[in-house]
C-alpha cells in the first residue's frame, strides 16, 4: 500500500512535500484493516458457547472411563478462549487465572482418572463459573448440568487413558 502511494506521488512529482502525509494514509489504512480483523474475531460470547458444551461433554467423557476425551475436552474448552486475548486483552487474564486455579482440580482428577474427585471437583466449579458470569454482568446466564453430552456424535463410552492427548 505504502509502496503503491509512493509510486504514484512520485510520477506526480509531489513525493517530498507528501511523503509524511502518505505515510499518515498509508497507517490509517493498516488500522482500519486491522480494527476489521479485530470486529470479525470473536470476544467472550461466541467461545463461552463452546467452553459451554466442552464442559459438558468433558462430564460424560470421564464418567464413561474415557479420559483421554475429558482431557482433551477440557484442553480445548481453555485453547477456546484464546481470541478473547487479543480481543479482551483486560477480561483474558481472569478466564486465564480461573482455569489455572479454581479450574485446576478438575484437571488434577481427569489427571488422576478419579471419578469420585473429578465428580466433587466438576460440580464445585460450576459455581465459581457463575461467580464470574455474576461479576462480568451476566449473572442472568447460570450453568445447570445437562443429563446427556451436547455432542451426541462422539463415543463416551470408551476406556483410554488421560496421557494419551496428543501435546
Ligand atoms: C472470566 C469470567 C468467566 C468465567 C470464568 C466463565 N465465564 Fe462463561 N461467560 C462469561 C461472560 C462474560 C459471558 C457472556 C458473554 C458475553 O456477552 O461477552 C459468558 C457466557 C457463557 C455462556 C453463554 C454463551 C452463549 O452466548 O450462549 C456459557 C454457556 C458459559 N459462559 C459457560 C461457562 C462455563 C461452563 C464456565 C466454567 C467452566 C464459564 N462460563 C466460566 C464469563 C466467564
Amino acid at each position: 500500500m505504502l509502496k503503491k502511494c509512493v509510486q504514484v506521488l512520485a510520477v506526480t512529482g509531489l513525493i517530498v512535500a507528501s511523503s509524511s502525509l502518505c505515510v499518515n494514509a498509508a497507517g490509517a489504512d493498516i488500522q482500519k484493516q486491522i480494527d476489521g480483523i479485530m470486529g470479525a474475531l470473536p470476544k467472550f460470547a461466541v467461545p463461552m458457547r463452546e467452553v459451554g458444551d466442552r464442559f459438558q461433554n468433558m462430564y460424560f467423557a470421564a464418567e464413561g472411563g474415557n479420559w483421554a476425551l475429558a482431557s482433551y475436552m477440557s484442553k480445548y474448552m481453555d485453547k477456546a478462549m484464546n481470541p478473547a486475548k487479543v480481543t479482551k486483552p483486560k477480561e483474558y487474564p481472569d478466564w486465564k487465572a480461573f482455569y489455572e486455579g479454581d479450574f485446576s482440580p478438575v484437571n488434577k482428577a481427569i489427571a488422576a482418572e478419579d471419578m469420585a474427585a473429578f465428580t466433587k471437583a466438576y460440580t464445585a466449579v460450576i459455581t465459581s463459573c457463575n461467580e464470574c458470569h455474576v461479576a462480568m454482568g451476566y449473572g442472568f446466564i447460570q450453568l445447570k448440568k445437562l443429563a446427556a453430552p451436547v455432542d451426541q456424535g462422539i463415543e463416551y463410552k470408551l476406556s483410554s487413558k488421560a496421557a494419551d492427548v496428543p501435546k
